[in-house]
């Protein structure tokens, strides 16, 4: 097993550094390189979950050939771009992206097909769901009639917190909000029927849209454990929170430790580090429908 790389350094450039991302400016393309740096509570923690990165970017990868709509993803081989003399190129294959660089919008596109996370939250206290009014007596986790758009701004530090879609359209404008929320739904809808033959469900996804030459086209990392919430349906019971891909495991460890979530997070444990890279890759390989590379 490879160890974690958690920051990539390509000689004489500066990265613009996201919570898992190492994003590279090539001009009209991106050189997006997905470290495994694992963030959790909005903290970004000390300790790298081996191989995450590229658990990410090939899943991802996996989705894009398989969305009915336009994205960012020109190649996996970061030699499509013109990397520095010097570059280490070996750490870099299979976790990267080359991309078409986009506008973004600074809005988060959350589709949710369950009750779960945030949505129940909000639920539980107004009966909504960013302004979604939702029938009374729903339990946690339960599946939604049908799938709403329920949109978040993106905070630069903390929390993303959840818009009602009247606020998305001052933000984007009429146009462009109804345009993401269709090719959000479209894009769940599809995931969602495409991850219940695997024996997944699809509870909810967040995806990121930016402008190029004048369309809305996917960017970032699509239908990933980081992005989504992904339940064994075998498993599934509503009425509780269920066993999930995602990193629900760190997160539950991390509230074993009695940290505060105000101060610099404690590192993982091997244990949970490797149980939590097993994940990931379980995922990956219920999803692609075939065994990860790099195991
Ligand atoms: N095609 C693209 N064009 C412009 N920006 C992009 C594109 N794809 C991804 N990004 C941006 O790159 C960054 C990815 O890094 P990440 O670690 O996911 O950041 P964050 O901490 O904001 O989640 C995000 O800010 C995302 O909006
Ligand atoms: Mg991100």
């Amino acid at each position: 097993m490879n160890a974690a790389y958690t920051r990539s350094d390509l000689p004489g450039m500066t990265p613009r550094r996201g919570k898992v991302r190492d994003v590279y400016d090539f001009g009209d393309r991106l050189l997006v390189v997905a470290t495994d740096r694992i963030s959790a509570f909005d903290w970004v923690l000390p300790t790298g979950i081996p191989d995450k990165g590229r658990v990410l970017t090939q899943l991802s990868a996996v989705w894009f050939g398989l969305l009915p709509v336009e994205h960012h993803l020109l190649s996996l081989d970061p030699r499509d771009v013109p990397l520095p003399a010097g570059t280490d190129v070996d750490p870099l294959v299979g976790r990267s992206m080359v991309v078409r660089k986009a506008q973004v919008y600074p809005v988060e596109c959350v589709v949710r097909g369950y009750l779960s996370g945030s949505g129940w939250k909000e639920y539980r206290q107004s009966g909504e769901v960013c302004g979604v009014r939702l029938p009374a007596g729903l339990r946690e986790s339960d599946r939604l009639a049908q799938p709403i758009f329920t949109p978040a701004t993106k905070e630069e530090s903390g929390h993303d917190i959840n818009i009602p879609f009247e606020r998305m359209v001052e933000i984007v404008g009429a146009s462009v909000a109804e345009t993401l929320r269709a090719k959000s739904l479209l894009i769940y809808a599809t995931a969602r029927d495409y991850a219940a033959a695997r024996g997944i469900l699809l509870a909810d996804t967040k995806f990121e849209f930016g402008d190029f030459e004048g369309r809305p086209i996917v960017i970032d990392e699509v239908l990933t454990p980081d992005s989504s919430r992904f339940w064994p349906a075998a498993q599934y019971a509503p009425g509780k929170g269920q066993p999930s891909f995602d990193k629900q495991f760190v997160r539950d460890w991390l509230e074993t430790t009695g940290w505060d979530k105000n101060s610099p997070p404690p590192s993982l444990p091997d244990q949970v580090a490797l149980k939590t890279r097993a994940k990931y890759i379980e995922a990956y390989e219920l999803l692609a429908g075939k065994p990860f590379p790099w195991k």
